[in-house]
């Protein structure tokens, strides 16, 4: 089955499509992934303007579609995929209205995605991951983004459970805020880990440790605006990239110590990793080592870096997931801003 999926929950604008195969062992052949940034336009506020970005999703996506078309010479389509939330709420509804015009046009179903959950199931476009699918769950998922982190258990597909999330600032809105503190521009995770990667000999003086917000707390949440007050009042006097491997190696610190509490408190057998900071290169070569040194037989799943930040292909692929939620009346389909996994 071909499906056109479409996503503009934030500030990127992105269509894809993809074939999707299988029921048990579902397989994956990207046909195009096409994605639009924003960034140059956000740059100037540090940060997203949501009227500005809905703007320019309806700019773009009549021109990001057309290109996605070209690429796959245009193969019939059998269904579209949409993410319907969570995200900024005038942006949503941009694509969802899109993908409503197309299935009149094109007499589609729509099926609408859960934006989380596409950040979890993109970890599934490989066939050996899914081959082994039983031995997959429990699964404890980190979803770090610039509007969430979460850990979540996941039972099965479909079926999930919010353990613990951030009680103010997300870790990708940290690296953002902070990085504006700092002079370094937006988005503010690929700055800050490209300034912190220079350093090769990392010893901080002590003036600079940053704390680890929660980090010894007996539950799954997290707290990062500490981080960026700490910096705000710190940073002066101190060198950049030293204050920047800090940031970067303080919220590793807490993101590896939560997920690891998780997954031994549930005996989970694996962890999956997918938003925009889990493109961090640090943190995913900690991931790993953490991993390897401190529980048994635990499988990790981290995407591809380019589908950890946002895309359609994920969309596409929650979507051959939750096909049981396509539907043809696809008129009552709504954006949701603040939809629950
Ligand atoms: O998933 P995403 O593209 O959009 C949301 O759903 O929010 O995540 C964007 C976030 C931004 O805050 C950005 O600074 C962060 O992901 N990010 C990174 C890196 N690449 C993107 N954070 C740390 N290291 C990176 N390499
Ligand atoms: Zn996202």
């Amino acid at each position: 089955m071909i499906i056109l999926a479409i996503e503009t929950s934030c500030d990127d604008t992105c269509v894809a499509v993809i074939k999707a195969s299988g029921k048990k062992k579902p397989r994956f052949k990207i046909l195009s992934n096409i994605i639009s940034s924003q960034v140059e336009i956000h740059k100037k506020y540090g940060g997203v303007y949501p009227i500005l970005a809905k703007r320019e999703h309806q700019k773009n996506l009549p021109v990001v579609l057309e290109k996605a078309l070209k690429k796959t010479k245009k193969p019939k389509i059998d269904l579209i995929a949409v993410t319907v939330g969570p995200g900024l709420e005038p942006c949503l509804w941009v694509g969802v209205n899109f993908a409503k015009n197309l299935a009149q046009d094109w007499n589609l179903p729509i099926v609408p995605v859960n934006h989380i959950e596409a950040h979890i199931l993109v970890n599934f476009q490989f066939s050996p991951a899914v081959s082994g699918i039983q031995k997959i769950f429990p699964a404890v998922c980190l979803v770090v983004s610039g509007g969430h982190t979460q850990l979540i258990l996941m039972k099965d597909f479909g079926k999930y459970k919010i353990l613990g999330e951030t009680r103010d600032d997300a870790a990708g809105e940290c690296f953002d805020k902070i990085a504006r503190i700092l002079g370094l521009g937006y988005p503010g995770g690929p700055a800050i880990a490209a300034a912190a990667a220079k350093i090769t000999n990392y010893k901080l003086q002590i003036t600079n440790k940053l704390p680890r917000p929660m980090i010894n707390q007996k539950n799954y949440d997290f707290s990062f605006s500490g981080l960026k007050t700490a910096v705000l009042y710190g940073y002066k006097n101190q060198p950049i990239k030293e204050m920047c491997k800090e940031v970067q190696q303080a919220i590793i610190d807490v993101l590896i110590k939560k997920t690891i509490k998780a997954t031994k408190d549930f005996g989970a057998k694996t962890i999956i990793l997918g938003g925009g900071v889990a493109a961090n290169n640090e943190l995913r070569k900690q991931f790993i080592e953490n991993c390897k040194l401190k529980i048994e037989n635990c499988r990790f799943l981290v995407p591809p870096k380019n589908l950890c930040t946002d895309n359609a292909v994920m969309t596409a692929i929650a979507g051959y997931f939750n096909l049981n939620k396509k539907t043809k009346n696809w008129r009552k389909i709504k954006a949701n801003a603040n939809i629950k996994l």
